[in-house]
């Protein structure tokens, strides 16, 4: 089948998703469910029904367009990923995996093709933890790997629950609704930016994922002691934010600890209170997420970023309260759709190598009730989570012509 990708259109589409943004250009920040979110979310769905699929949101705002194929009982070949940004992000992140499946499928229909599956596009909500403290709400619901009644208790820093938020902007339904049942998809496979540097360093156009990396994350409290920053003297503190200081250097030094280039750890929050330059500070929350290909190496590590915490409470007097956010299992794609991929890279004549993904997806969890499939694109340096983040339109182009080879394979 000849595939004809419209490489202008995804540029323009994701040129004006970028524009729904809280960040200053040419960052980009769209955090779930404020008005950007939103906005992008209207912008997207008049998209998905421009394309004829049929739109329907569930109660966490994951959204669904489904391109009906003939046998309409089978388990349908879904695509999809994130469009939230976090703070000062790029346009590429999620949104590539989005508007390139949506282009697959335009792509498809005009090659006239008809799928015996139906092929639907997901939106997932809020694969970033910025707002709630949790990456891959969306997809941690429909895999129901996460309890509904803990994901109504989760609370932005405004001290809003996700259930005032989410029916705020509209979403009102029972959480207990959001699970996919049983056989519901019968593979998912996800186009993304690779985040990373390996494809564009070896010249190759497309990375074939085989692992998904394991994530946790951490979130410690430390309670000093404030007070006037002329008064008191330094044998007296119980400075908050300098025992905070040696616990992040603690936590490079747990991931250093293994040896292994597969583990990292990053401290990426670290609030002060009260933040008054001749105050001594009193609290500081930390954020830490920690990585490795293997989780139980990656539990070492957060081991050693625990036992740091005490040590470095019983030496400086200050007490710490550790919360353990997340901390998920690695997953395996599937060799099947391994395959698929392959085989489309093949037919384009475009050269690919498999690897693994040390990033997260809304792919972790999907893959606990689905098998999947990821697709890597170069981007540029390797960068990501950044403004400067950005993937050639030939690479877009590329990933969204393989993308639907595979899913039109997968769907026949
Ligand atoms: C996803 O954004 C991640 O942090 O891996
Ligand atoms: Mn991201
Ligand atoms: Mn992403």
């Amino acid at each position: 089948m000849n595939i004809h990708v419209d490489v202008n259109r995804i540029i323009a589409e994701l040129d004006q998703l970028a524009g729904f943004s809280g960040g200053e250009p040419p960052g980009v920040t769209r955090i779930v469910f404020t008005p950007d979110d939103m906005r992008a979310r209207g912008f997207l769905k008049a998209k998905f029904a421009e394309a004829g699929l049929d739109v329907r949101e569930d109660p966490v705002g994951n959204t669904f367009a489904r391109w009906h194929g003939t046998a309409r009982d089978l388990p349908a070949i879904a695509t999809g990923s994130h469009m939230d940004a976090i703070p000062n992000s790029g346009r590429f992140d999620g949104t590539v995996g989005v508007l390139g499946g949506l282009e697959a499928i335009r792509a498809l229909q005009t090659a006239g093709y008809q799928p015996r599956r139906s092929i639907e596009l997901v939106l997932f909500t809020s694969e970033e933890p910025t707002r709630f403290g949790l990456g891959c709400l969306g997809s941690r619901l429909l895999a129901g790997v996460l309890a509904p009644e803990q994901a109504s208790l989760l609370r932005d820093s405004e001290g809003s629950t996700l259930d005032e938020v989410r029916s705020a902007a509209g979403f009102h339904g029972n959480l207990e609704e959001v699970k996919l049942p049983e056989g519901y998809y019968e593979a998912f496979l996800e186009l993304h930016i690779e985040q990373g540097p390996s494809l564009e360093r070896e010249g190759i156009a497309l990375g074939v994922v085989t692992d998904i990396a394991a994530p946790a994350s951490l979130r410690i409290a430390i309670e000093g002691e404030g007070g006037h920053a002329g008064a008191v003297l330094m044998p007296e503190r119980r400075d908050a934010l300098t025992a905070a200081a040696e616990l992040i250097l603690g936590v490079e030094s747990a991931a250093l600890s293994t040896g292994v280039m597969d583990t990292v750890a990053t401290t990426g929050i670290c609030d002060v209170f009260p933040g008054a330059v001749n105050s001594v500070p009193s609290r500081v929350k930390l954020e830490i997420d920690v990585r490795d290909v293997e989780a139980e190496r990656r539990n070492v590590v957060l081991g050693l970023v625990e036992q740091a915490a005490r040590t470095i409470a019983d030496k400086r007097g200050v007490k710490v309260h550790t919360e353990l956010l997340n901390a998920d299992p690695p997953a395996r794609c599937a060799q099947f759709i391994i395959n698929a991929l392959v085989q489309s890279c093949a037919k384009e004549k475009y050269t690919h190598k498999e690897m693994i993904s040390r990033a997260y997806h809304d792919s972790l969890f999907m893959a606990r009730v689905t098998p999947v499939g990821m697709l890597f694109i170069p981007c540029r340096n390797g960068v990501s989570h950044r403004p400067d983040e950005y993937s050639a339109p030939e690479s877009i182009g590329d990933g969204a012509r393989v993308l639907a080879h595979a899913l039109a394979d997968l769907a026949a």
